[in-house]
């Protein structure tokens, strides 16, 4: 250690990619520190992203079978009445029990979490809350925030525009709901108050839902989504929207341009994308830039153009997810510690958890042509959902799996899949694609009966040949 700096690591942000970047750091045998700006740990992910949002998909999900005949599918009658407070309740449990998990892991691993706002006043030294820190190495994981939407202004305390933490809070469920963007934010949040009986209208720029996603997946998407009862307007862009009292009035034009129309609303989801915060860093302190998009750029080693100082996780380029905040953390803190860190970038799940939830891992049928230059190039086999005989049998007919195949090397590309489970089914595709499989190694691989994941075996035997139950 260099005894000249109060720690070895410092780490800005308690994310997902700053907390374990810190653990992992401690682990390793360096003197580290945690600065974060919130009350509590675990930023963006454990207050107001993955977790409080997967606790009310997940109690919506038990309502809406209760409420819209699928228990009773199964012989269960019963009358649901919705306690939203209560519900609202497990999920700050579900959000305060693992914050202060964090906080004991912090304990345990001996980490300081120094609180307030972290501004850099040269590469080895930031101010927070009045104290001036020093570090050999400083990690920045800021994380992102909220994009807004101009001329639109959210007010997550009116609960009239709100944007995803607002979403998450309402006090009663909206009449009418709209939701600006079609991507993973707002067909999760909007999934929730349509499962509690909003109506919901979800207004998407692109002609297809899930941008980033397969192109079956996103076209399928669309047709699982209204069969829910959403009501979707592809191709259309709000210009603005304006609040008078609890109710709200959208414009609305055709992203080509054309006619405006207007619709009304109790409340409306602001949900275009994120953007990454290096708000109030002081990064012109240490004279790093952010690029265009303003992302911290990094090597491979996630070392920044300053000499001692890092940046991982949603501030840097790559796809906004908690588990590639994580495993760069963990990277990093290896780089830090002077072994090698190295993150699979061509290897990252993401997965939208509604019911079905879409999954996916590697390249798109679209990626996969473009790359290879000719769609002889590739080889794609799929298998419904429907034939899956546990899925059936569950009543959850909905979905496919998809795998793309290199036709030449049978290596697999991509794999995508819809189901109840896909996010759980996807960490096989991972791992068969970080160890280099072909399909005909997932083909021969003995999967147990009765799963849905049997349904990536079956997709992976219809690559060069037939699966057994279509
Ligand atoms: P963050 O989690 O954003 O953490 C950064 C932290 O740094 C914050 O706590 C912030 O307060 C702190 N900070 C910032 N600047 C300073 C400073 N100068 N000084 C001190 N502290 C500072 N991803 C998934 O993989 N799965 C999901 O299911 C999922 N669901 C989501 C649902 C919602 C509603 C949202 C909004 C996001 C969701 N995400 C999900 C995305 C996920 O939350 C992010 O990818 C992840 O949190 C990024 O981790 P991070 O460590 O880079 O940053
Ligand atoms: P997103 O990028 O997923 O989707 C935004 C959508 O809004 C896009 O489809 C885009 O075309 C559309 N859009 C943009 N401007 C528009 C306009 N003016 N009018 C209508 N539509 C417009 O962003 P989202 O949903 O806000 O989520 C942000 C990020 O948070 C995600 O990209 C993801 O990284 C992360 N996240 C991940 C989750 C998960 O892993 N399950 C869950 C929630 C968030």
């Amino acid at each position: 250690a260099d005894h000249s700096y109060d720690y070895d690591v410092l780490v800005i942000g308690a994310g997902p990619g700053g907390y374990v970047a810190a653990i992992r750091a401690a682990q390793l045998g360096l003197k580290t520190a945690c600065a974060e700006s919130r009350e509590t740990l675990g930023g963006t992910c454990l207050n107001v992203g993955c977790i409080p949002s997967k606790a009310m998909l997940h109690a919506s999900e038990y309502f809406d079978a209760a409420a819209n005949g699928a228990m009773a599918g199964m012989g269960i009658d019963v009358k649901p009445k919705l306690n939203l407070e209560a519900m609202h309740g497990q999920r700050t449990d579900a959000v305060d029990g693992l914050t202060k998990g964090i906080e004991f892991l912090f304990k345990k691993n001996k980490i300081d979490w120094k609180k307030g706002l972290a501004t850099f006043k040269d590469a080895h030294s930031v101010e927070i809350g009045g104290e001036t820190v020093t570090a050999n190495n400083i990690i920045i994981a800021t994380g992102s925030l909220v994009t807004p939407l101009p001329g639109v202004e959210v007010d997550n305390d009116k609960q009239v525009v709100v944007d995803s933490t607002g979403a998450l809070e309402l006090a009663k469920v909206p009449k009418k709901m709209v939701v600006i963007g079609g991507g993973v934010i707002g067909l999760e949040l909007g999934s929730v108050w349509n499962r509690l009986g909003a109506d919901v209208t979800v207004v998407e720029f692109l002609d297809q839902l899930l941008p980033g996603m397969d192109g079956d997946v996103r076209k399928e998407a669309g047709k699982i989504f209204k069969k829910q009862g959403m009501e979707l307007k592809l191709k259309t862009k709000v210009t603005g929207v304006t609040v008078k009292g609890k109710k709200a009035t959208l414009t609305l034009e055709p992203a080509a341009g054309g006619d405006a129309e207007t619709l009304e609303a109790d409340c409306v989801l602001v949900s275009i994308g994120r953007r990454p915060n290096t708000e109030g860093l002081g990064l012109e302190n240490i004279d790093l830039e952010t690029n265009k998009r303003g992302q911290i750029e990094t090597d491979h080693d996630f070392r920044t153009s300053v000499d001692g100082v890092w940046a991982i996780g949603d501030v840097v380029p790559g796809p906004m997810l908690a588990h590639k905040a994580e495993d760069e953390g963990i990277a990093c803190a290896e780089n830090i510690a002077g072994q090698t860190g190295i993150v699979n970038h061509d290897v990252i799940p993401g997965v939208v958890y509604t019911l079905p939830e879409f999954a996916g891992v590697g390249l798109t049928q679209e990626e996969a042509i473009e790359k290879l230059g000719d769609k002889a190039k590739i080889k794609v086999g799929k298998f419904p959902m429907m034939a899956n005989s546990r899925a059936k049998t569950n009543h959850e007919p909905d979905g496919f799996v998809k795998i793309i195949a290199d036709a030449e090397t049978d290596r697999v590309l991509g794999v995508w899949a819809i189901a109840s489970v896909a996010g759980t089914m996807i960490a096989q595709a991972a791992q068969a694609m970080e160890f280099g499989a072909t399909s005909e190694d997932i083909a021969y691989t003995c999967h147990a009966h009765p799963t849905h994941s049997e349904a990536i075996k079956e997709a992976a035997m219809a690559v060069t040949g037939k699966p057994i139950h279509i």
